[in-house]
């Protein structure tokens, strides 16, 4: 069975361009929601294979999305290395801070494979379920934006507390980074030997580090990340999701190895053909407001992703999560309008 997805990570573009989106098992799924009471609590759902499987499967089963994506955190790494997480309501993660270089000198060197044995089991079962042409993608956090809420213990407006302790102690930071990649990879090659058939990076805070720092931070971990997977699972595929890298993004396309870029929305869509897509297949990157307005300013937002890259290898998500407060007939409206019926 022909998998659209897998055939455009070959470089083989589609007539009609596989679609899905980042965050597609959440909060704006009336069965999403009925799960996660039933769970009692989000962690509880991405630790509970069964659970977090039928998650996974909500979306495609409802929309008939060309891949299905893991449904689990990026931090779950942090965890499985020992940190203490929770998600308080409306809120958002909460984690003990990592605020100095003793405490970082003080972290386990790998993560606990027991505390993320629950996740592969998850991957087992959702690929057992999936139909055979929609494709399974697995992911990971990048090291830099995981590291960001490791340091600053929440989400911050501008992650500037890890930016801080980036430039205050960058041998520590470094350490924290290198024990990030090595988990990170282990992690990755996890799913990807339990059936997950591509993944996806999340570097979600790529843009707001300076062009040195970008490099440093983003492009080198993601690049030993890629190399350390690919060691051990020749040919693996890799999506990129450096969101706001901006004119960082043809370095981090090149350097990284990835198979494919992930576009947020507020890039240039001239430039990110000129300079990507003439490279490597793209994925993006509708505005996820543009989704939540629907009518014809979400018509007019589809029609410019699919002008700006449908011509060359291309899949067709957002710039960034869908918005919990979406309406589900945008959702059906937007898959329509690509799908051209
Ligand atoms: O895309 C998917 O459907 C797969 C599942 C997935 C989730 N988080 C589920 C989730 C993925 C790929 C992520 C990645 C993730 N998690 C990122 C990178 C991508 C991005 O969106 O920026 C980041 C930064 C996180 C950390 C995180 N998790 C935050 C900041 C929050 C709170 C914000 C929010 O939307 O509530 C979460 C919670 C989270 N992760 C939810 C879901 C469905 C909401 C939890 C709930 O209340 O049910």
């Amino acid at each position: 069975m022909n998998k659209s997805l897998l055939d455009v990570l070959g470089g083989r573009r589609q007539t009609v361009p596989p679609v899905w989106m980042m965050r597609q098992a959440g909060r704006y799924l009336p069965e999403y929601r009925a799960l996660r009471e039933q769970a009692g609590s989000f962690l509880k759902l991405c630790f509970t294979p069964k659970l977090a499987a039928e998650v996974t499967l909500q979306p495609v089963k409802r929309f008939g999305f060309d891949a299905a994506i893991l449904f689990s955190d990026i931090l779950v790494i942090p965890k499985a290395l020992g940190r203490t997480l929770s998600f308080v309501e409306g809120e958002g993660p909460r984690l003990d801070p990592l605020t100095d270089a003793a405490a970082i000198a003080r972290m386990p060197k790998h993560a606990d494979a027991a505390t993320l044995a629950p996740i592969y089991e998850t991957v087992r079962l959702v690929k057992a379920a999936l139909p055979a042409d929609v494709t399974l993608i697995g992911f990971c956090g990048a090291p830099w934006t995981v590291a960001t809420y490791m340091v600053a213990g929440q989400g911050t407006a501008d992650q500037a507390p890890a930016r801080l302790l980036a430039y205050r102690e960058p041998e520590a930071f470094a350490q924290l980074i290198a024990i990030l990649v090595e988990a990170s990879a282990v992690y990755l090659i996890g799913q990807l030997e339990a059936g997950a058939e591509t993944v996806q990076i999340f570097d979600t805070w790529a843009g707001v580090l300076p062009p040195d720092e970008f490099e440093r931070w983003c492009i080198e971990p993601t690049r030993q990340i890629v190399a350390r997977v690919r060691a051990r699972v020749p040919g693996a595929k890799i999506i990129g999701f450096p969101r706001g890298a901006g004119t960082g993004l043809p370095r981090y396309a090149e350097q990284t190895s990835v198979d494919a870029v992930g576009l947020d929305w507020m890039i240039d869509r001239t430039f990110a053909r000129e300079h990507i897509q003439s490279r490597m297949p793209v994925q993006g990157n509708l505005d996820p407001l543009a989704l939540r307005a629907g009518g014809g300013a979400l018509d007019r937002a589809v029609d410019a992703v699919m002008q700006a890259f449908a011509a060359k290898p291309f899949i067709f998500n957002l710039g960034h999560g869908i918005l919990p407060d979406t309406p589900i007939a945008h959702v059906e409206q937007m898959l329509k309008r690509v799908r051209g019926k």
